[in-house]
């Protein structure tokens, strides 16, 4: 057999990913309104239960409110990037990244979501982070939604289990499309969208009191269906106002092998996947896939789509499909038991062929390369991975040093894969690793789970000094991005 040397493409987009609500801080600044992950609290290793991810009652997040004084809001204060960007993207830039992904608060925006007129605090904002970026010759990939939306459209509507927060959503992406159109030429609309089926509060807004008794799954559809409809109206408002502009949106990528050679396993990670690939084929080949016919039908759900619906997502796909990788899954027949893995969501079982992270998320680089393979054959539509990294506890060395090798490792046995999976044919635009900065952990909220190639002295309540100081992979990906991903060696 001849060698094969993959090559990444010229141009090819290296960077990192953040979110608003991880980052920014200021949460009460520049005429911000509440979202609702400012409701979210760091709550102790030992009290977590198995499900992190709240969804609350309306009371629930009253009593939080009330007593709000006595609680730790971790994405409230985030790693001050509100203050700090200018800072933070010159890093960025040392770092060599070609792109930075970013989201917009859209309370900081629209604070309470309905207004019609926009906070020009909020949009003077984020015009200094793109004039920044555009300084230093950096892409803004930008998400509009990321893991939150204002408070209020989720107390007094349940979030995108109501049609009317569809027509707010489009009124904000309207206002930024508008606002930054020379600034921005990519953009993503909802963050791992996937993700409602585990976290519906996080994804849309929903909270308990407005499901009718005993009808949460068809209520997570619903909402489902509404953020696709504004996800395709989005797209339709980007396309006019900013012509040259390729919009995207996006889901946790993951890949699930069957428990075993079993027929029945087999079966059961296929329909694992098909709970993904529902949202992609639908904003990918624009309708709801045949097999949903059947699925809604077996769990009585009714969808309410208004006339014109089919017509908006046949018309309005993504121009690429961005995903997040972190880990695979193992699924099995369901009278199979088994120990549990932990995971980013969407978990399964442990698979004994992987090494966990000390999060036990199962950490599974051929798995890229495999599910990119599968996303392109499916769509042939450009990819690009969002997100991808390792969360990790970090040592602070005398010398203010901090050696992680484990992140090395994990990073560059993705990227092994990614640029398998290019020479493979697989179109992929770019690839923005998961927290370049530490941040505030989505699932968890705390500190210590860290992701970045650059130190934040801060701890879980909040507490130190702030200084960002580079740690050992800093200088590996700087060499990553320079050499377009052909040396990943660690020396
Ligand atoms: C993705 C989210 O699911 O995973 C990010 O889009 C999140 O917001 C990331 O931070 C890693 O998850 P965690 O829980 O380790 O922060």
């Amino acid at each position: 057999m001849m060698t094969f040397q993959p090559q990444f493409p010229q141009g090819f987009l290296w960077g990192g990913a953040t979110s608003a609500n991880q980052v920014e801080g200021a949460y009460n600044l520049g005429g911000k309104g509440l979202s609702t992950a400012d409701v979210v609290e760091f709550v102790e290793p030992e009290d977590r239960t198995s499900m992190k991810i709240p969804f609350p009652s309306l009371d629930e997040i009253q009593r939080v409110l009330d007593t709000e004084n006595d609680r730790v809001f971790p994405k409230r204060f985030g790693i001050d990037f509100y203050h700090n960007y200018k800072e933070d993207i010159a890093l960025m830039k040392e770092l060599g990244f070609k792109t930075f992904r970013i989201s917009i608060g859209w309370a900081r925006i629209f604070p309470t979501g309905v207004e019609s007129e926009p906070n020009e605090e909020g949009l003077a904002f984020y015009d200094n982070v793109f004039d920044e970026m555009q300084k230093h010759g950096i892409e803004p990939l930008v998400t509009l939604s990321h893991y939150e939306i204002p408070l209020h459209l989720s107390r007094e509507y349940g979030g995108f289990y109501s049609r009317d927060v569809v027509d707010y959503f489009v009124h904000y992406a309207r206002t930024v499309f508008q606002r930054y159109k020379d600034k921005v030429k990519y953009w993503i609309t909802f963050n791992e969208i996937n993700s409602l089926l585990m976290a519906p509060y996080i994804g849309t807004g929903l909270v308990q009191d407005f499901v009718p008794e005993g009808r949460l799954l068809e209520a997570k559809y619903q909402a489902a269906h509404h953020q696709l409809v504004a996800n395709a109206k989005a797209i339709e408002a980007c396309h006019r106002i900013i012509p040259d502009a390729s919009i995207g949106c996006m889901v946790i990528g993951m890949i699930n092998y069957p428990n075993s050679p079993h027929p029945e396993d087999a079966s059961a990670a296929h329909n694992d996947m098909q709970k993904t690939f529902f949202f992609t084929d639908v904003f990918t080949r624009g309708s709801y896939p045949f097999y949903m016919k059947r699925f809604f039908a077996e769990h009585d759900i009714h969808i309410k789509m208004e006339l014109g619906d089919e017509r908006l997502l046949r018309e309005n796909t993504v121009d690429f499909i961005p995903f997040s990788y972190y880990m695979s899954g193992v699924s099995a027949r369901p009278e199979q038991g088994g120990e549990k893995a932990g995971g980013n969501l969407i978990s399964g079982l442990k698979n004994p062929y992987l090494e966990a992270s000390d999060w036990g998320w199962q950490i599974d680089p051929v798995g890229l390369r495999t599910l990119l393979n599968m996303f392109y054959e499916r769509y042939e539509k450009p990819l690009f991975i969002v997100e991808n990294g390792l969360g990790a506890f970090d040592k602070v060395e005398e010398d203010g040093s901090v050696h992680d090798p484990y992140r090395i490792d994990y990073l560059a046995s993705h990227i092994e894969q990614m640029k398998e999976a290019v020479g493979d044919g697989v179109d992929l635009w770019g690839y923005t690793t998961w927290g370049p900065i530490d941040l505030v952990s989505f699932s968890t909220s705390e500190m210590s789970k860290r992701y970045g190639f650059i130190y934040v002295d801060q701890d879980d309540y909040g507490s130190g000094s702030l200084k960002r100081s580079k740690k050992d992979s800093f200088s590996w990906y700087q060499k990553v991005i320079a050499t377009n991903g052909e040396d990943l060696s660690s020396s």
